[in-house]
Parts: C-alpha cells; sequence; structure tokens
C-alpha cells in the first residue's frame, strides 16, 4: 500500500496523527473516528492492537485513513521500525478506544505491543479515549492508572453513561467521536 497525500484543507491540515485502537467492542467506531479526522486534514495511522483486529479490519482503517496500518512489529517494513519513525513524526497521539489493558501498559511503562511503545517513543501530546465495563472502569486500579497518566499530562476523554456491549447501563462507554474530534481540534495551533 502507498502512503497517501494528506489533505492540504480542513482545521487539522498539516497534521499527523496516529490513531491507537485496541482490544474493545467500540473499536467498530475508530472507522467513523478516521474518517472524520482524515476529512479535518489530518493525516491518520492507524495503529492496532492484536485484539483490536478481532473486532474491526486493518483493511477498513487503512482504506478509510489512506495510509497502511501498523498491527504487529514483526510485519513491519524498511530499516526503522515503523512504529518509531510514527512515535517521532506524530503531533498527537489519540488512542481510541484505549482498553485497560492499555492503560495499565502506558501508566506502568509496559510496552508489550506497539501502542506502549510509541506511547513511551512519543514526544507528541497523548489524549485516550477509554471504553470499557463500568465496574472494570470504576475499579481503583484502573482509576489509579488514569490518575498517574493525568499527572504526566496525558489527556484523558472521559467515557459516558449508556448502555454498554456487556449489558450493563453505565459509565465506560466510548464518549462520541464528535467529542472526540473537538478534543483532537483542541491541539490544532
Ligand atoms: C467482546 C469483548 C469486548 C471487550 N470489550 C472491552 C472493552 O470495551 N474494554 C476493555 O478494556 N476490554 C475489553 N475486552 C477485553 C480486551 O479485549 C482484553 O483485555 C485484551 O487483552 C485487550 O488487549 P489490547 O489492549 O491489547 O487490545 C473485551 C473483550 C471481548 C471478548
Amino acid at each position: 500500500m502507498t502512503e497517501s497525500t494528506p489533505s492540504s484543507s480542513g482545521p487539522l491540515a498539516g497534521k499527523t496523527i496516529a490513531l491507537g485502537v485496541s482490544g474493545s467492542i467500540a473499536a467498530y467506531k475508530a472507522a467513523d473516528l478516521t474518517s472524520e479526522l482524515r476529512k479535518a486534514g489530518a493525516d491518520v495511522h492507524a495503529v492496532m492492537t492484536e485484539s483490536a483486529t478481532q473486532f474491526i479490519s486493518a483493511l477498513t482503517l487503512g482504506t478509510l485513513s489512506r495510509n497502511p496500518v501498523l498491527s504487529s512489529f514483526w510485519k513491519e517494513e524498511g530499516w526503522q521500525p515503523g512504529h518509531i519513525e510514527l512515535a517521532d513524526k506524530v503531533d498527537l497521539f489519540l488512542v481510541a478506544p484505549a482498553t485497560a489493558q492499555q492503560v495499565g501498559n502506558y501508566a506502568n511503562g509496559l510496552a508489550p505491543d506497539l501502542l506502549g511503545a510509541i506511547y513511551l517513543a512519543t514526544k507528541a501530546p497523548v489524549l485516550l479515549a477509554p471504553a470499557m465495563n463500568g465496574k472494570m472502569y470504576e475499579h481503583l486500579a484502573v482509576q489509579k492508572n488514569l490518575e498517574t497518566l493525568k499527572s504526566r499530562g496525558v489527556e484523558i476523554i472521559e467515557p459516558v453513561v449508556g448502555e454498554l456491549a456487556c449489558g450493563y447501563e453505565g459509565i465506560g462507554k466510548l464518549a462520541p467521536v464528535d467529542e472526540i474530534v473537538k478534543r483532537v481540534l483542541t491541539h490544532q495551533s
């Protein structure tokens, strides 16, 4: 797949965004998010965890972003690992949806996957949009990890209350795509 020419118009023109997608049922919303960010002018590079590929295909995110999708350390091409190249060049690292696993990895400096490695390697602002079962979200372990990340300057796009895929009603639903886009737009200058 060849790289796209970033759109030259829109409020995010000239911005390169790494969009991390992890293994939540909300991963399908990353398709819409990718499309909206690209339409706003951003050069979007989707990075998926192995679990995320169970929920949405790399083909979908690659087609909508018009860029190759990274999904494994072991499939990268070129002399420089693609995730390090991406970590260096992005203006923003957004993870939506971010699982409890991802939140825990970043809070603890773990890099078992591409997203953990990009989190540690990038100097760009980091935005996380967690999505998970409400009890998981409210668990002290997850809340402590989120506090740790906030104290390091990571911006959390809080999940909302609603019907959850696990059958419960409560907090934990991924923030609406337009809210996530709005938060990204605050980083446009
Ligand atoms: C149907 C289904 C839905 C899931 N949804 C979520 C979710 O919304 N949030 C979450 O933290 N984990 C969820 N999980 C569990 C994660 O997929 C699991 O913790 C996985 O290890 C996350 O890996 P990743 O962060 O590398 O993508 C779900 C699992 C299944 C089977």
